[in-house]
């Protein structure tokens, strides 16, 4: 490698890095400052009560929006917050959270303004990208009939909606839910949006906690 590929090789970070280092050093201080304990119960245990499978968008942070801490919810994010069968990644994080960690609540968080839902409709996005957010493509298409009435920010906020219902809809599906539910261990799983014009959540009422439900709600088995 020549001598001059970079100027920050080996020790040195570049200040916009290397500034991370002082916020974390600050944060750690000020956690300890207000709970002298803090990170020695951290170490202790690892027992969140939610799942929180949200979008990777930089917008959408999952313990701040619902004022959490450390400690307290599991997480996933993927672009435009899927859960596909095919997806190892998702999937392990699901099994791990339901059969290990026993979380209470899966929360599919989605977003309005979502890239990912975006791009689903009108495409333009790199080729793995663009065939990651298919389902959802899919998905508009099985409601182009709503879809046609809408001008394009309702549709792309609309399809965020739906597609957030589809992964309560996948979730309640998985057998490490179904096994869950079968040993009557409690389980619920919401689908819930994000407005990133607002900060505000929004419930689409789609929770689920046993298979009953979950028949109700999506009028199939
Ligand atoms: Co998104």
């Amino acid at each position: 490698m020549p001598e001059s590929c970079c100027q920050h090789h080996g020790a040195s970070l570049p200040p916009d890095v290397d500034h991370l280092f002082n916020n974390n050093r600050a944060w750690a201080a000020k956690m300890v400052e207000k709970d002298p304990e803090f990170f020695t119960r951290l170490k202790k245990t690892h027992a969140p009560e939610f799942l929180w499978i949200g979008c990777s968008d930089a917008r959408v942070p999952a313990n701040e929006l619902i004022g959490l801490a450390p400690g307290e919810v599991f997480v996933h994010r993927n672009i435009a917050n899927q859960v596909l069968a095919a997806d190892m990644n998702c999937q392990s994080v699901v099994e791990y959270a339901v059969e290990v960690l026993k979380v209470k609540h899966i929360v599919v968080m989605g977003h309005y303004d979502c890239g990912g839902v975006t791009a689903a409709i009108h495409g333009g996005a790199p080729d793995m990208v663009d065939h990651w957010v298919r389902p959802i493509r899919k998905l508009f298409f099985r409601h182009r009939d709503e879809m046609a009435g809408l001008d394009r920010k309702a549709q792309i906020n609309r399809l965020a909606e739906m597609n957030v219902v589809e992964q309560v809809k996948n979730l309640a599906h998985l057998p490490s839910v179904r096994r869950a539910w079968e040993k009557e261990q409690f389980l619920m799983i919401h689908g819930w949006v994000y407005g990133v014009n607002d900060g505000l959540i929004k419930d689409l009422g789609v929770s689920v906690e046993c298979v009953a439900t979950a028949e109700a709600l999506f009028h199939e088995g």
